[in-house]
């Protein structure tokens, strides 16, 4: 595996913004590619838009830089292949100064149809849905802290297209067991009127940590809020700590796009144990100290391998379950359950259900011809063995 890129110094001190956006090039890159294979127009909304503690002169360090280079490359690519297709982009920024930086930047993109719009997301979701009209958009929700509005940015979301939602969970966790009422009301914004504390409470009930619970909550509120079949997050760490920093939520009505996340989150977080470990390198040769870095593993290769491998023996707990449950399942019913829940890619999954068939505990009925491998069309069926170890 070729190694991952270094860290450019604009992203120094802030790491983990350069997994976010390595997450969001990826997916806008691949999304806008496949959408405009089968249709004319794409639209990315950046609703929180920044520039936020950006330091290149470019802007190659904030959302709106990068969706803008990137919806060219795709154009470009679709030009050289004689085809013309209609790339927009639409940019929202309440913030005086801020906006200022990006009407300036989106202005100079005069070959692209980019739109900045100076207020608050939820104030313009009206003239953002009528900006995105019927194309299928890629809606980025990055705000600084917890404080969204689910319910008004929902006509949006509910329309043609897919979201990235930061979900700031160590805001979530540090304000989530206030009691003062103004607290508690500000928290019903982000998971959209539903009881949330309630369904926390219940997650934590069947075995969930806080952490999950709480995860697990807001999926469901976008999923149920927003309108989405599919919800699946990619944890982010922190820079310096083996623990949270963020989720990225995803949000989709396709399952394919749940594979194409799964691979750029891989990607990402494959890079970010590297990266990690380069932020160490670089702190402790400037201090002298190890201090908060004492705990950070050596080799970014094994211990990202060692994360995968844990993802995907949680999946089998699951598929064990799962196809427990319900004694038969189509293989792609099971794919949508696993890959919303685990970061496992579909060869993975593959894998893991050969070797529970070697293992006597499942079968498979469509295969067709040469095929071993279960995939779209097969249904998986579980055995008397797999019947009697749930039983147990
Ligand atoms: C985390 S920063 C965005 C970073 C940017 N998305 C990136 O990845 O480079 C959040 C931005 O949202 C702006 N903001 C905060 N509340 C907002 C709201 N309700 N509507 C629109 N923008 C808002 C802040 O001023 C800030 O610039």
């Amino acid at each position: 595996m070729a190694p991952p890129p270094a860290i450019p110094p604009e992203y120094h001190q802030r790491e983990q913004t350069f997994v976010k956006h390595l997450i969001l090039r990826g997916y806008l890159q691949k999304v806008a590619y496949n959408i405009l294979s089968a249709w004319d127009d794409f639209t990315f909304v950046d609703g929180f838009s920044g520039p936020w503690e950006a330091r290149s002169e470019e802007f190659s360090d904030t959302s709106f830089g990068i969706a803008i280079k990137e919806l060219r490359v795709v154009r470009e690519t679709f030009r050289d292949r004689g085809k013309t297709k209609n790339l927009r982009c639409i940019f929202v920024e309440k913030d005086d100064a801020a906006f200022k930086r990006l009407k300036g930047a989106v202005t100079e993109a005069t070959d692209l149809h980019a739109r900045p719009i100076h207020g608050t997301f939820e104030d313009n979701i009206p003239e953002v849905r009528r900006y995105v009209s019927s194309s299928f958009a890629l809606t980025f929700v990055d705000p600084t802290g917890w404080n969204i509005d689910l319910s008004r940015i929902a006509p949006l979301l509910k329309q043609r297209g897919e979201v990235l939602i930061n979900f700031m969970y160590e805001h979530f966790k540090r304000f989530v067991e206030d009691e003062r009422p103004e607290i508690r009301a500000s928290y019903d914004k982000p998971f959209g009127g539903l009881p949330w504390r309630d369904m926390i409470e219940e997650q934590i009930s069947y075995g969930l940590s806080k952490e999950l619970a709480i995860l697990e909550v807001f999926k469901t509120a976008v999923k149920k809020v927003a309108g989405f079949d599919y919800v699946a997050s990619a944890r982010i760490r922190h820079r310096k700590l083996d623990k949270s920093h963020f989720y990225l939520i995803y949000g989709t009505r396709h399952p394919k796009g749940l594979e194409v996340f799964r691979q750029v989150e891989r990607t990402a977080l494959s890079a970010e144990e590297s990266f990690r470990i380069e932020a160490r390198d670089r702190e402790v040769s400037d201090t002298g100290q190890h201090g908060l870095f004492e705990y950070l593993p050596h080799n970014a290769e094994e211990t990202a391998s060692a994360h995968w491998a844990h993802e995907v023996r949680q999946a089998r707990i699951r598929c064990e379950i799962v196809i427990a449950r319900d004694e038969a399942i189509t293989f792609e019913a099971l794919a949508r359950h696993i890959q919303q829940q685990f970061s496992v890619v579909l060869p993975e999954l593959k894998n893991l259900l050969m070797d529970m068939w070697n293992e006597g505990l499942i079968e498979f009925e469509g295969l067709t011809g040469r095929q071993r491998k279960p995939n779209k069309g097969v249904m998986i069926r579980w055995t008397d063995k797999l019947a009697g170890r749930s039983a147990r």
